[in-house]
């Protein structure tokens, strides 16, 4: 079986060329060469597969010269409301139920920028001799296809032939398929999606130090009102909107560190939120801001700011599966000033084997020296004469995103990118040393997978 997707117009950019075939018959007579037919255009491929077929007469004993003229063609710059190729699929062989590999067509090819145009996809049996036999079609479009995000939708293949003579007739079969589009999603759920198999752990780990301010005066990070969000809310809310989208069960395990615990008032660098160190998840953004506000109510900020805790408590799990299956990005909210600084980069260095990444958001009005240092944007951490195999650290300062009075995210799409610009390559880094490779690549697509039908990225 084949599968080929049409797409209304010819649609190029000026750039671009399209391939045709025109074949040339010979006269009997006059020898002359008379055009007889030509394929449809094939855009951007220098391999063009193409799909019409030419039928000629055969006259017995008698010698027919054809001449087939391959082109290139400029392309048409007016859009003329006729269908081209713009994929074909490979053939599945043998199978009523074929699976067919994942594609990526750029949106320009698809539909030329315009969303609502109709995609028409065609369904073929393969046949041998190259006459493969019509199954059915179905349409859609880019807007109709963005709105099922990376799930599977599924659409029903017709044959108008047989909807015509057949009054039972219902359909020809169904294709599922799902789409992935490049162009509004982040790179680390294009990334999510080729390693399936492997699981986020987002932990959020929040700075309890007494430096933060005291939480019943409004001029503290962690002002407690009924009225209004601190500067530690607020950022654990914006950037855990952003994060929980791509944590597939949207538990998270929640640490505090700097503060004093109850009954015994014993400095803890690394507590569970929630107050349950054997099970110190918490349900979704929502379940850390409450056990976030609970924790502000009962321990006594302390210090000092020792980050290193945390990242080892983190490193610990890491350490555990190394085999692709979890990555742990660790989310560290703090103010500033980091007292373990030489414990931490020797942590970041110890980590930066382990699938792991760290996120620091630094809230409040400081300096953040030491965290744009553990960022290692511009140097590479190291500790001790050793140096961290890969960067795993990104830090952003909250500040930068909120308007004046500190009471409003100036840009959450602007935030999301910053938070999550380095993931992406800090994962495919591990993943790649590690010879770790995606369970769904692009282009040797395993039927053996669970994820069903036809995958299509745009
Ligand atoms: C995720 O990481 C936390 C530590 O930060 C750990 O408590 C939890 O068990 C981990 N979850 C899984 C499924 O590994
Ligand atoms: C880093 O790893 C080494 C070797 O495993 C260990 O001895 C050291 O304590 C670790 N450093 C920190 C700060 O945890």
């Amino acid at each position: 079986m084949s599968f080929i997707v049409i797409i209304n117009n010819l649609l190029f950019l000026s750039l671009s060329v399209g391939a045709v075939c025109v074949l040339y018959t010979q006269g009997v007579g006059n020898r002359e060469w008379r055009e007889y037919g030509r394929t449809e255009v094939i855009d951007n491929t220098l391999n063009p597969d193409f799909v019409t077929k030419f039928i000629l007469d055969y006259f017995f004993e008698e010698r027919q010269n054809l001449r087939f003229d391959l082109r290139l063609e400029r392309p048409l710059t007016n859009e003329d409301g006729t269908f081209t190729i713009c994929h074909k699929t490979e053939v599945v062989k043998n199978t009523l139920d074929p699976v067919w590999q994942a594609f990526k067509i750029p949106v320009r090819a698809l539909c030329n920028g315009d969303y609502d145009r109709e995609i028409k996809i065609e369904v073929y049996d393969w046949d041998r001799d190259g006459g493969h036999d019509y199954i059915g079609e179905f349409s859609t479009s880019y807007r109709e296809l963005s709105k099922g995000q990376s799930q599977f939708s599924v659409y029903e293949v017709l044959n108008p032939r047989k909807k015509k003579k057949k009054k039972k007739y219902q359909n020809s079969g169904t294709v599922s398929l799902r789409f992935m589009s490049s162009h509004v999603t982040n790179p680390l759920f294009l990334l999510l999606f080729f390693f399936s198999r492997t699981q986020i752990n987002f932990t959020v780990a929040i700075d309890f130090t007494a430096s933060n301010g005291n939480p019943s005066q409004p001029t503290s990070l962690h002002y407690l009102s009924p009225y209004q969000q601190n500067a530690y809310s607020m950022a654990l809310r914006a950037v855990g909107e952003i994060i929980q989208d791509y944590d597939s069960d949207k538990m998270f395990p929640a640490l505090g560190f700097g503060a004093k615990l109850p009954p015994d008032g014993r400095v803890s660098h690394e507590f569970a939120l929630n107050g349950n160190p054997d099970n110190p998840y918490c349900s979704g953004i929502e379940g850390v801001m409450e056990a976030y506000y609970q924790s502000l109510k009962s321990v006594r900020l302390y210090g000092p700011t020792y980050f290193s805790p945390v990242i080892n408590h983190v490193a610990r799990y890491a350490s555990l599966v190394k085999d692709g299956s979890e990555y742990f990005i660790l989310l560290i909210i703090s103010d500033g000033v980091i007292s373990d600084m030489a414990q931490t980069k020797e942590s970041i260095v110890n980590a930066s084997a382990l699938p792991m990444s760290i996120i620091i958001v630094g809230v409040g009005p400081a300096e953040f020296d030491e965290m744009i240092e553990l960022d290692g944007d511009e140097i590479r951490i190291s500790s001790r004469g050793r140096f961290a195999e890969r960067d795993i650290v990104q830090f952003v300062p909250f500040r930068d995103y909120i308007d004046r009075r500190g009471n409003h995210i100036l840009s959450m799409a602007r935030l999301a990118k910053d938070v999550l610009a380095e993931i992406p390559d800090q994962f495919l880094q591990y993943m790649r040393t590690r010879g770790i490779k995606p369970q769904c690549p692009p282009q040797s697509y395993s039927s053996k997978l669970p994820a069903a039908p036809l995958q299509t990225q745009i």
